[in-house]
């Protein structure tokens, strides 16, 4: 249980300063493709919580556990388009994507695979709804994401 609320946490506390950043009119494809990615992160951050949420309730509902990690397999089948060459800090100044993103490509593919495996049995398992095993596939599902993160991603605090 400790496990998952500091998970969460720490998920939870990613994109304080959002909000001050609305896109540029006349944004460039790259641009726009950066602002896209940035909901789409801020989405994947929500279902992650909201899985962790609910594992904290006395009787968590398998439906809601369920639909996160639905949209959690959903966004890790999706995340490596969300990575056009040139999206980085340069299409968007409060992006935290590191260049290392593009210029160890293979790298960064590698990360974003481990995260779809990790992603696609907690969706089994969700469906499924034998609790105990959300949860323990919940550890190794945030090891992925912090993989990634340590090596591609450069928090910004705002
Ligand atoms: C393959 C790499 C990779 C994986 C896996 C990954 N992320 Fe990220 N994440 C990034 C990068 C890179 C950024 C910065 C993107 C940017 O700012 O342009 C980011 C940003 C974020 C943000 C900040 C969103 C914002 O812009 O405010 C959140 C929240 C987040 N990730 C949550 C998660 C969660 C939760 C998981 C796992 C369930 C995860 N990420 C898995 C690479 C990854």
């Amino acid at each position: 249980m400790a496990v998952a609320l500091g998970i969460g946490a720490a998920i939870a506390a990613g994109g304080a300063f959002a909000h001050d950043d609305p896109m540029p009119k006349n944004a460039s494809a790259a641009t726009k493709a950066a602002y896209a990615r940035h909901q789409n992160f801020e989405n994947l951050g929500k279902a992650f919580k909201g899985l962790n949420d609910e594992l904290r309730k006395g009787s968590p509902d398998k439906a809601v556990l369920a639909s996160n990690a639905r949209a959690i397999n959903t966004a890790a089948t999706g995340l490596p388009t969300w990575f056009p060459r040139g999206s980085g800090v340069a299409a968007r100044p409060m992006s935290e994507a590191k260049n290392e993103i593009w210029s160890d490509a293979a790298g960064f593919t590698a990360k974003a695979a481990a995260f779809r495996t990790e992603a696609a049995k907690l969706n089994t398992i969700a469906a499924g709804g034998d609790i105990d095993a959300i949860k323990a596939q919940v550890r190794p599902t945030f090891m992925a994401c912090k993989g990634c993160h340590e090596t591609y991603r450069q928090e910004k605090k705002g």
